[in-house]
């Protein structure tokens, strides 16, 4: 384990099952549409790579980069898109692939945008949520783990751009950012 971690969320294997789990049901859901996956970089990177993999359907992707956080471990409230979808959004069945919903800013910001930017249906696959945290009523379609009120890392979500590569998602040491 990593000296930065007090202890280990959701191992490997458990996010291996996750991640098929979700897959069965997107498979399901998704047969037959014509939709786009939108990874909100960078933190579904590798949540994103394993899921699309195990979905066995014909589909594209796309990515949106949004800011909401910072540094901190503090959402700031104020959402910026600083990169759009590259596919033109208008008449589109769009699965947005995120990795932890906690206020829930982020996500209403960019389904907000989507549909105002004419998305036929948006839905959002979520590896993980906080739902305690919730500040504007958000539920995810899709959601992986439901998540006690930590600050965590690995499998994709950073601290300060750092622990994104761990293999599982840990609960990250107070003292790192206290
Ligand atoms: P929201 O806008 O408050 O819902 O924040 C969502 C974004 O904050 C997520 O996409 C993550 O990038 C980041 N985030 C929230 N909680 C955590 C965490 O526990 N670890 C790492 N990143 C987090
Ligand atoms: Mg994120």
């Amino acid at each position: 384990m990593h000296k930065d971690v007090e202890r280990v969320l959701i191992s490997q294997d458990k996010l291996e099952n996750i991640v098929k789990s979700l897959a069965k049901q997107i498979e399901k859901d998704y047969n037959g549409r014509d939709f786009i996956m939108v990874g909100l970089l960078k933190g579904s990177i590798v949540f994103m790579a394993e899921l699309m993999t195990k979905v066995n359907l014909d589909f594209r992707i796309d990515f949106m980069v949004a800011s909401s956080y910072g540094g901190g471990t503090e959402s700031s409230g104020k959402v910026k898109i600083i990169k759009d979808m590259e596919v033109d959004p208008r008449g589109r069945d769009i699965l947005i692939v995120e990795d932890i919903v906690d206020s829930g800013n982020t996500l209403n910001f960019v389904i907000n945008h989507l549909v105002s930017r004419g998305a036929k249906a948006v839905q959002v696959c979520t590896l993980c949520d906080k739902p305690s945290r919730r500040k504007v009523p958000l539920v995810p379609d899709y959601c992986g783990a439901e998540i006690p009120d930590e600050f965590i890392v690995g499998y994709g979500l950073d601290y300060d751009e750092k622990y994104r590569n761990l293999p599982y998602i840990g609960v990250l040491k107070r003292s790192v950012y206290e």
